[in-house]
């Protein structure tokens, strides 16, 4: 089968993946209503397309923190891709460079930062979990400067790991073979204890990353590292001030795809909320959270983001092709909103505004 859309990349994923792995990739926190609210977010939104506008050629090309990008579609960080393929994070890489899109690589990847950077070809960033050993995060941070990498993004809604239930009833842990290696073996060793009715990563978390972090401690990250800083989790338009005010860069609204707080709000809710609240040329607003095609890049694109991320479909991509699937992905989505840019009548990304939207009516 030819994909045609991103959910076929799922079917099909679905298909080569054992059951606990396929749970560990789809499955939210708690009951999932935030899982099933970031999809159905999408369906209250529809389009209002202009027409007889000049769309012979339309340009999905934009620039992020000093990056060109040939898609504002990119890569959000996912843990252990060596669970979806044999090359990890090297073809997710080679995928999105294929695709000139932004790869958000996570602290927890399965491949080294510098092998990882040896494979890309588009700009990559750094996604970063406060450590309890400040130390390490710290040695990250300067690595990740000396591989090129080009921001920092802390991820700040995680003190701990959402309930994920599926994990807990799998017993879920990272088979022995495959580790977060940019860690090292000390910090991974709970990570792969499985125990019936526990998730081997709630453990591993709790281990590894500081609940005890607050806004003062972003200065001696600042501090540490002259690449921007992005902070990813922000739902609310309190805390996009407040990020802003601690000297952040960008800003990723997320809710980590149903993974953290179960009952949060569907991230496209709240997209609006912090685009006005920061002021979007001031400080660039990323989005990501259940787009899977490019109608739904384009609109949260409309509602402000400079950028989506894509995880789930991204790793489906990875589990069918390697770096093909990733590049398929991340291709497809590209495609479909250049087709949407062209339907709408907006054939650069710069008129993709609230104009090309009405929201609340339900398709
Ligand atoms: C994630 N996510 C995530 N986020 C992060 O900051 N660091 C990480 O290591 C991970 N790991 C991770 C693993 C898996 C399997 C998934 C599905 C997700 C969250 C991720 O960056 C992103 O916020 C969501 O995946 C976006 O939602 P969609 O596109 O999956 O609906």
């Amino acid at each position: 089968m030819t994909p045609l859309h991103l959910e076929d990349y799922r079917d099909l994923a679905q298909h080569q993946l054992d059951h606990k792995t396929w749970d560990f990739v789809e499955g939210g926190a708690g009951a999932e209503r935030t899982l099933g609210a970031n999809r159905r977010a999408f369906a209250r939104v529809t389009l209002r397309p202009r027409v007889l506008v000049d769309v012979s050629a339309c340009d999905t090309g934009t620039e992020l923190l000093g990056a060109r990008l040939a898609t504002p579609v990119g890569v959000a960080p996912t843990a252990y891709h060596r669970l979806l393929h044999p090359d990890g994070e090297l073809a997710t890489a080679r995928g999105a460079g294929t695709a000139g899109a932004l790869y958000v690589v996570s602290v927890f990847a399965s491949r080294t930062l510098e092998d990882i950077a040896a494979e890309a070809a588009g700009p990559l960033w750094l996604q970063l979990y406060w450590l309890r050993r400040r130390e390490v995060l710290a040695a990250l941070v300067d690595r990740a400067a000396t591989a090129g990498y080009r921001a920092i993004v802390l991820t700040v809604d995680a003190p701990q790991l959402g309930r994920r239930h599926r994990d807990a009833r799998n017993g879920f842990a990272i088979p022995a073979g495959i580790s977060a290696v940019n860690l090292g073996p000390a910090l991974m060793a709970s990570a792969h204890r499985s125990a019936a009715g526990r998730s081997a990563l709630a453990v591993h978390t709790a281990e590894a990353v500081d609940p005890s972090v607050t806004w003062a401690d972003l200065a001696w990250l600042r501090e540490r590292s002259t690449l921007p800083l992005v902070l990813k989790g922000i739902l609310t338009a309190e805390d996009a001030v407040l990020a802003v005010q601690h000297g952040a860069d960008a800003i990723v609204v997320s809710n980590h795809g149903g993974r953290q707080l179960d009952g949060a709000a569907a991230g496209l809710d709240a997209l609006a909320e912090v685009v006005d609240a920061v002021g979007a040329a001031a400080c660039p607003v990323l989005f990501d959270g259940g787009v899977r095609s490019g109608t739904d890049a384009f609109a949260a694109l409309a509602l402000g983001a400079r950028a989506v991320l894509l995880g789930r479909p991204v790793l489906w991509g990875l589990a069918v092709d390697g770096a093909a699937g990733v590049a398929g992905v991340l291709g497809l989505a590209t495609e479909e909103l250049a087709h949407t840019m062209a339907l709408t009548g907006r054939p650069a990304l710069s008129a993709v505004d609230r104009s090309a939207v009405t929201l609340g009516t339900a398709l």
